[in-house]
């Protein structure tokens, strides 16, 4: 039996949070290491919790550590804690299966994207009520991209004007999410390229910076003050 949030609701959110966390450097998974004193699993979920229309959330956790998780995620939200795998492709996998068909809309979410506020998980499933298939929410690329190589010679500059950063939650109608899945071949580090890679159109929607994925040691840094930025910001 999948734990519920609200049974009115109409969406899963996914969240692998099974990484390592090498960049990070040495020490315990990412989604447990602490910000502020609380597992950034645990910052992840309570937001995500906080979102109006998330019925379940489904954990994917390292799979050393599932009663762990279960234990330290029950007095934030009722969720319902698997297995992780090797890469988060398979995470993200395991999670889905996890989910009852009757839920129309899943989210897919990085524990590591702690800070990420509920409006913004709200408006992506918007999107996908409002009848986008798969959805992502990007921020306008920053610095200059040149594409290099492997000697370091550049080769060229990328018109950045048509570059966006992808960020999570992406979402999904439920059976275009496991269509994909379904269809995938090589590991890919986003769910919305499984639906791109199976012919599946792929809709933006404004990201937040608050939504920035915790990867390495500065990042955790630069969380520690936006935690203090309210929601919304
Ligand atoms: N993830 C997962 N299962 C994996 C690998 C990653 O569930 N086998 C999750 C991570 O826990 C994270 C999200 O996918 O919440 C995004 O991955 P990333 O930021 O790359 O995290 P890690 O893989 O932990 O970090 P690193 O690549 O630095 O080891
Ligand atoms: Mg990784």
């Amino acid at each position: 039996m999948t734990a519920q949030l609200n049974p009115r609701g109409d969406v899963a959110v996914l969240v692998p949070a099974a990484g390592a966390g090498l960049r990070l450097g040495p020490g315990t998974p990412k989604a447990l290491r602490l910000l502020a004193g609380e597992p950034l699993l645990v910052h992840a979920v309570r937001r995500v919790a906080a979102a109006a229309s998330v019925r379940l959330i489904v954990v994917a956790a390292p799979a050393a550590e599932i009663d762990a998780v279960a234990a330290m995620l029950a007095p934030v939200a009722p969720v319902t804690v698997v297995a992780g795998g090797a890469e988060r492709q398979e995470s993200v996998a395991r999670a889905l299966a996890a989910v009852p068909d009757d839920v129309a809309i899943v989210l897919v979410h990085d524990a590591a994207r702690a800070l990420t506020p509920p409006e913004l998980i709200e408006s992506v499933a918007a999107a996908v009520r409002a009848g986008h298939p798969a959805v992502i929410p990007v921020l306008p690329v920053v610095d200059t991209i040149k594409r290099v190589r492997s000697d370091g010679r550049v080769l060229g500059t990328v018109d950045r004007a048509a570059l966006r950063s992808v960020q999570t939650p992406q979402g999904f109608r439920h059976t275009v999410l496991a269509a994909a899945h379904g269809a995938a071949t090589d590991p890919l580090t986003d769910d919305a390229g499984l639906v791109e890679n199976a012919g599946g159109t792929v809709t933006c929607v404004p990201g937040s910076e608050l939504a920035m994925k915790i990867t390495r040691p500065l990042d955790l840094v630069l969380a520690e003050t936006l935690l203090h930025v309210p929601w919304p910001p």
